[in-house]
Formats: C-alpha cells, structure tokens, sequence
C-alpha cells in the first residue's frame, strides 16, 4: 500500500498519461494534476530518478519528516547542535541556505548540496520507498520527527490553504478524508510515512523524534539530539538553543520563519502565517465526532498494533 505521491507521478510519466495540463505559475511551469485541485512543478517529476542516483555521505546528517510534523523546528535545533550553538549565524543565514531541502520543488537543490563541505545537514520529505537508495548501504544520521495525525492534518490544511500554487477549494471535512487517504499530499500516506520509519527506530543511525515531547520538554530532546549526534554540549548552550527554538522566537526570526515562501510569492496574502500555532491539540477546535472516529479507527488499524501512538 505504497501510496506516496512522487511514485504516483511517476507512473503517470511511464503510462505517459494524457490531460496533464500545463499552467505558469510565477516563473514556473506546473502541471496541473487531472480530477484534482493538485499543482506540481514539471521537473519534480523528473527529478525521481536522479534523486535515487545521490550520491550519499555517511557523515551527513537527514532531518526527514512528514511535511508539517516540525521539520523546521528539528532543522533549526540540529543545526545549532551541530554549530555549537551559533545563534548569530542562525539569525543572519537563512534555514533553507544552511540546512537546504533536498527535494525542493521549485529550484533543484542538489548540485548544491553535492558541494557541501560535510557534514552536510539536509531536509527531506521522502517517504522510505523514494530515498535515494545509497541511503541504505551509508546510513548517515536520520532524525525523524513525527507528530500525531489530527494536529498534522489541521497544520497541512491551513499550511495548503496558504499555498498560491495549490489552489485548495475544498473544506476541512473533505480535506481530512483525502489527507488521510494520503491524496492531498506531496508525500503520500500520513501512515505509510510515520510507520516505514517508525519500523526502523532501533538502528543505530535513526533518531526518532515527537512534536508532543518537543512541545513538553525541548531541553530533553535537544539533548538527545546532541547525544545521537556525538555533540558535547554544555548546559548554558542547551539552554541557548532552547530560547532560540521556542515558537516564538523562531516566529519573529525572519531566518527561520519560512518568510521566504512569502517573498517568493508562494503565500496568499491575508492567509495566516507559516509559524500559525505551534500547539498540541488544536485539533480539537477543527475536529467533528464523525472525523475524530474515523481517525481513531485509522489509528487503530496503522499505528497501534505496531506501538506507535501519540
Ligand atoms: P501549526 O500549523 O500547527 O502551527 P513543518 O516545519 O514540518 O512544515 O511544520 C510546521 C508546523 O510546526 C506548524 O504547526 C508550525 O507552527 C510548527 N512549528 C514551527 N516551529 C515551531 C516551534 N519553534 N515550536 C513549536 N511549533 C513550531
């Protein structure tokens, strides 16, 4: 039950499958994905085959998530962990130019990322069947940060109301059902994702992380982070790192805040902001009995009999 979405285009491709339709978005060609409201770059599915050739180092270091499970909070702490706590660098170079994403949709991040000294520090929301596959033989170092399904699916549906190249129109209801139907999403199942990995948490080169004990007690996270990365950290630059990644802080940091998705134009006006809540259990302002069964009923089905819940 593979359902992710970049394997899904690419039987498109190999099918060679007739009405994709060709828009202009800003600088950008799109296709626009036949019965659905889905937008996707032309070259993101080109890019599959080259994404698996990568070449990989066993030093670098992936943050890999399912979009909206607090990729760029993990991404800012483990970068700080891995620079000694360097807060005036992380407020003067952008994330995404310190820590890029490899698969990003829009400009192909990997010739640069080729040239990074190492260790390399790298995001990525690729599912495990669409990793490149050197990852398998060099296992660098994965954090993986996995957050429960309802507040996801409430992040993702305003984070895809925000986007201009997705041009959303259903309602929440309908949203949640195609979400967890892992239709909606770049990446595929919520559950697939969370599982594949979460089936590896025991290998010696897998840190597997939760938004909720992020949320509860960062300062015991960020130093198990250092720990799984090998970083002596003294208690003072924990404590920096813990008052650089509250939320809000890194809200009003414009180098981590995603503001330039908004410069790029890829944010509608007047739609709230990358950093919306930062909450657990908003969920429950957004959720009906109906919905919230019907989760419980996939969490039951996907997560629970292998251990994992939320
Ligand atoms: P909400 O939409 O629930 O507020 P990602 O980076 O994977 O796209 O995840 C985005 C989610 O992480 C958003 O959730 C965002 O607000 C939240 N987030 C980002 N930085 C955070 C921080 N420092 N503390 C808590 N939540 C944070």
């Amino acid at each position: 039950g593979i359902t992710t979405y970049a394997l899904y285009l690419w039987r498109w491709k190999k099918k060679k499958l007739t009405g994709l339709k060709t828009v202009k978005f800003g600088g950008f060609n799109l296709y626009e994905a036949p019965g659905t409201s889905i937008y996707v770059p032309e070259d993101h599915i080109l890019r599959l085959e080259e994404n698996n050739n990568f070449e990989i180092r066993s030093d670098d270091i992936w943050v890999i998530t399912y979009p909206k499970c607090g990729t760029t909070w993990t991404q800012e702490i483990v970068w700080l962990v891995c620079n000694n706590a360097d807060t005036e660098t992380a407020n003067d170079v952008e994330l995404d130019t310190r820590f890029p994403f490899f698969e990003y949709p829009f400009t192909n991040r990997r010739p640069a990322i080729r040239k990074m000294p190492s260790p390399r520090l790298i995001k990525s929301h690729l599912a495990i069947p669409v990793l490149p596959h050197q990852i398998r033989e060099k296992k660098p170092k994965i954090v993986y940060t996995m957050r429960n399904p309802k507040d996801t699916c409430v992040s993702m549906y305003h984070f895809i109301k925000m986007l201009s190249p997705i041009n959303y129109k259903g309602n929440f209801e309908e949203f949640t059902k195609e979400f967890f139907m892992g239709v909606t999403v770049g990446h595929g199942s919520f559950w697939d994702h969370h599982l594949d990995y979460w089936r590896l948490r025991d290998e010696p080169n897998m840190l597997l992380l939760k938004y909720e004990d992020m949320i509860t007690d960062l300062n015991k996270e960020v130093k198990k982070i250092a720990a799984f990365l090998d970083k002596e950290l003294t208690e003072e630059q924990v404590q920096t790192i813990v008052e650089h990644c509250t939320f809000k802080t890194m809200k009003n940091n414009s180098s981590s805040n995603q503001s330039h998705m908004q410069n790029m134009g890829l944010m509608r006006a007047g739609m709230g902001n990358f950093m919306r809540k930062g909450k657990v259990g908003d969920w429950k302002n957004h959720f009906t009995p109906e919905l919230n069964e019907m989760v419980d009923q996939l969490n039951k089905k996907w997560l629970e009999p292998d251990g994992l819940t939320f």
